[in-house]
């Protein structure tokens, strides 16, 4: 027996329940792995509450690390002992699971289990939103714009952007987290709670807007990101943290200058195995660089996942956190 959290309701962070598990034996194409560090995301909180639908009662996270325990018939790339890590495979809230290699990578020397835990989902979006999807609206020396700059995604952003030679306005709520985002990558960090968000942002571009915005906080910052940008901008509309954008008239993106809205995910970007090696292999990268340090800011105990969850809804964590089995 092992223990695993299972939903069979959507709802609130109590929904959430550790319990036995049987977990079984690899079959073809499968292997076992002893988790040793699961990754909380935003996400988690939208599969809980039921606005991204998932089947029960594996319902609730999906990256962690770990060590394998077992190797089934035919998986030549992998085997027992090594340690290795995954996103985007539901179940993720266990000590031990059963499942496909497909989104398995391996962990490379130099980055810790937590760290790995920590940072594919979040580290790989970062990737994707820099050096992917708006790539072709930048060029060195530009200043972009991300919301929510102390947030997991957000630390990471602010390196990883600042890395690649780009400038980076970030908005957060606290003086604390401001000085949290300085310390990475951001230039200028505009608390949102005292300052008006498009007013600051003119002010620091002298008149301009940028020519992206990174927008993962959604209902409450549509507006304000749309305003901040320049003349054929680009806002990247990435997430939900505080609730869907409502569905909006196309014409709005006519009178603000002729802009461009994209609504992307992990998965549509790494869609392929190529694609998921690539983009784990340059985060890594960046990692074992340097360019993109790594702390783990929370850390709970895996039964602990309902205050973890209240926590991360509440705005009470900054950068990274993980579920210790
Ligand atoms: N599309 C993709 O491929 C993809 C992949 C990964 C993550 N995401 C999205 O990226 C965003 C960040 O994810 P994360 O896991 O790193 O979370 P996070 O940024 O650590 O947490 C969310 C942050 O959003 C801000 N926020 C603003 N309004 C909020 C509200 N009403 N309720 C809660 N938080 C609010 C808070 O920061 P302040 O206190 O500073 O306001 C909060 O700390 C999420 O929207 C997530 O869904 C998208």
């Amino acid at each position: 027996m092992s223990k695993a959290i299972q939903m069979h309701e959507n709802g609130g962070p109590d929904v959430m329940k550790l319990e036995d598990v049987e977990v079984g034996d690899p079959g073809p194409g499968q292997v076992k792995v002893k988790q040793t560090a699961i990754g909380l995301n935003f996400i988690d909180i939208y599969t809980r509450s039921g606005l991204y639908p998932t089947p029960m009662p594996n319902a609730v996270g999906r990256e962690a690390a770990g060590v394998i325990l077992a190797v089934g018939p035919k998986v030549k790339d992998f085997k027992k002992g090594e340690h290795v890590a995954y996103c985007g495979v539901l179940g993720a809230y266990a000590e031990e699971r059963v499942m496909g290699v497909e989104q398995l990578v391996k962990v490379p020397k130099g980055v810790s289990d937590e760290q790995a835990a920590a940072i594919m989902l979040k580290g790989m979006t970062t990737e994707y939103l820099v050096d992917r999807c708006a790539k072709p609206w930048l060029k060195e020396g530009d200043t972009v714009l991300f919301h929510a700059a102390a947030g997991g995604v957000g630390l990471l952003f602010g390196q990883w952007a600042k890395a690649r030679g780009y400038k980076v306005i970030g908005t957060t709520s606290s003086p604390e987290k401001a000085a949290l985002a300085k310390k990475n990558g951001y230039k200028w960090v505009i608390d949102y709670t005292k300052d008006n968000v498009v007013e600051k942002v003119k002010e620091i571009t002298k008149g301009k807007g940028v020519p992206v915005v990174f927008d993962g906080v959604g209902k409450d910052t549509w507006n304000a990101s749309l305003d901040c940008l320049s003349p054929r901008g680009l806002l990247v509309s990435f997430g939900n943290a505080s609730g869907p954008v409502p569905p909006q008239s196309l014409a709005i993106l006519n009178t603000k200058g002729s802009l461009y809205v994209t609504r992307p995910s992990l998965n549509a970007y790494n869609a392929t195995r190529e694609e998921l090696e690539k983009s784990a292999k340059s985060l890594f990268k960046m990692v074992k660089s340097g360019k993109v340090k790594i702390a783990i800011d929370q850390k709970y105990p895996l039964g602990d996942a309902p205050q973890a969850h209240t926590d991360l809804e509440g705005r009470k964590t900054t950068g990274q956190t993980i579920l210790v089995p």
